[in-house]
């Protein structure tokens, strides 16, 4: 393990969206305040800066975190995800996104990219995920605009869109 020394700035470098990129930190930088200042990838937006308001989850290694309660210097060697690495293949939007539009799921949009990125991790972790269940992963997120009914519908949506594509899937095979 390198040896970090406080006030130094450190050569990072990581996947961001599957494409190298580097800078430098030091070791009390957030991960958060990297992405955007030293990186310039503002598509991850930053509320509360204390873990609470979700507005800046992204996924790490295939997990969501928080990035702003992990250093920079932690992300070291990873493959980092944000909400612009989401989409589909064609480079339009993937079923989650579309779903989000056609629900109107957002207003101001600030919340948009951290409850992406959880719906996106949740989908992966928990495809069977029900409504309840979406709800307490959506509790994690501060949205002071929709109130939270068009998330719901557009989430709810792609959970059972995909777990029919699943079942039509099983059913070709046998
Ligand atoms: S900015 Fe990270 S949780 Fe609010
Ligand atoms: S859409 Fe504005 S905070 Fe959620």
């Amino acid at each position: 393990m390198r040896t970090l020394e406080a006030g130094r700035r450190h050569l990072l470098r990581f996947t961001l969206n599957g494409r190298p990129v580097e800078g430098w930190a030091e070791p009390r930088l957030l991960l958060s305040d990297f992405l955007r200042q030293e990186l310039g990838a503002t598509d991850g937006h930053v509320g509360c800066e204390h873990g609470v308001c979700g507005a800046c989850t992204l996924r790490i290694d295939g997990r969501a975190v928080r990035a702003c309660l992990m250093l920079a210097v932690q992300a070291e060697g990873c493959a980092v995800e944000t909400v612009a690495g989401l989409g589909a293949a064609d480079g339009g939007l993937d079923d989650l996104q579309a779903a989000f539009r056609r629900h109107h799921a957002l207003q101001c949009g600030y919340c948009t990219p951290g409850i992406l990125m959880s719906l996106t991790q949740l989908l992966v972790d928990e495809p069977d995920a029900d409504g309840a269940r979406i709800r307490d992963v959506l509790s994690g997120h501060l949205c002071r605009c929709t109130g939270y009914q068009g998330i719901l519908r557009a989430a709810e949506e792609v959970f059972a869109a995909r777990r029919r594509a699943g079942g039509e899937a099983k059913e070709g095979e046998s």
